[in-house]
């Protein structure tokens, strides 16, 4: 048995005080397992000698989600997100440390936390396969205790705005993937949760899918006034919709702040973009920073942050300008290069 508290302080809160959504302090995951040699042999021998192994997934993380947040939880494969989310929802034990969703403890798994909190894993289906979704969203209904009027409201609602209304009675079995995500998140919203853990919901589908569905979120964040975490390999999801990312790798927190942010905490250079009146010899601006691309007259470099005033002055004076535009690095290029970064200070 895993390092279960033994005392379990009750401090549930009200919503209507501005108390974070989510707290976890110190949350800790430590997987352990039985090593297993291959074939049969290894079979056989793990039966009379089995060595066990440890895995510290989540390693002490600190953070707090007020109401009505969305936030992107960003880390590359095997950081300890599927892992954190599980725990919030109070499908895993923390080995460590506390949690908190909405003023329970998750993972005490009371009938009314279960009422208000949402997981949808893009990973895994939840409905039933063989059926159409409309079953799954009617046992559902019989699990939440849903009112008629509230399920009838919600359900048109919903598949309205996710344009599923003509699929609910087709065998899960034989929806694209997209409709099957759209209906993942039916069913997963019929109770009106106010908390939603999103585990890759995006993954697999074609841009128009993605999309919809990202609109969908959005809408569902701000109409509802629901507090979101997603997690995303997508860049695109997290920069449409968060406006706070929180980064994990190795089970620990990098970086926990707003999107907009990144670029000035951890990027230290910046691109300039210049169209000159005049051709000039290439080694004529390589004097000024990297070159990265040049199209006909149009040049790009590589220049370090606290210089671009410096810079975009010098070329202004030395060569007959056009245009000349800044830009800001691809957030995916920094968070790569954060993720590569060892000598980045945890947060
Ligand atoms: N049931 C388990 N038993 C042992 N180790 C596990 C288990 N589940 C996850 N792990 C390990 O814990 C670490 C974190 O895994 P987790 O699934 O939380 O990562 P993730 O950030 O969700 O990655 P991904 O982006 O690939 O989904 C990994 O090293 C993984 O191998
Ligand atoms: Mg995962």
């Amino acid at each position: 048995m895993e390092n279960r508290p033994t005392s379990l302080p009750e401090y549930r809160i009200t919503e209507s005080t501005m108390t974070p959504s989510i707290e976890v302090k110190q949350l800790i995951k430590k997987y352990s397992f039985y090593k297993k040699e291959p074939g049969l042999i290894g079979s056989i021998k793990s039966l009379f000698r089995r060595e066990k192994l440890y895995v510290e997934a989540v390693k002490g993380i600190n953070f707090s989600i007020q109401p009505g947040e969305f936030v992107g939880f960003v880390g590359p494969n095997g950081a300890g997100k599927t892992t954190t989310l599980k725990m919030l929802s109070g499908i895993l034990y923390p080995t460590g440390g506390d949690v908190q969703v909405l003023g329970y403890k998750p993972f005490e798994r009371k009938a009314e936390f279960q009422k208000r909190f949402a997981l949808v894993m893009g990973q895994k289906n939840q409905l039933w396969w063989d059926l159409p979704a409309m079953e799954s969203f009617l046992l559902n209904k019989a699990i939440y205790e849903i009112p008629d009027e509230l399920f009838n409201k919600n359900l048109k609602e919903l598949s309205e705005l996710l344009d599923i209304k003509d699929i609910l009675d087709v065998q899960v079995r034989k929806l694209s993937l997209g409709q099957r995500m759209k209906c993942e998140l039916v069913a997963a919203l019929l109770h009106s949760p106010k908390v939603l853990f999103l585990d890759e919901p995006t993954i697999g589908l074609d841009v128009v899918s993605q999309n919809a569905i990202r609109e969908f979120l959005k809408t569902y964040n701000k109409e509802q006034g629901a507090t979101i975490i997603l997690t995303s390999h997508y860049m695109q999801d997290i920069r449409r919709l968060c406006d706070r990312v929180i980064i994990i790798d190795h089970g620990a927190l990098l970086y926990d702040g707003t999107y907009d942010a990144l670029h000035t905490q951890y990027s230290e250079s910046k691109i300039l973009e210049f169209t000159l009146v005049h051709k000039v010899d290439v080694k004529e601006i390589e004097a000024f920073g990297k070159i990265l691309d040049i199209k006909d007259r149009t040049y790009s470099i590589r220049i370090p942050r606290e210089k671009t005033a410096e810079i975009t002055g010098k070329i202004l004076e030395t060569f007959s300008v056009d245009d000349i535009v800044i830009h800001e690095r691809d957030i995916e290029e920094i968070i790569e290069e954060i993720f590569t970064d060892r000598r980045v200070k945890r947060v």
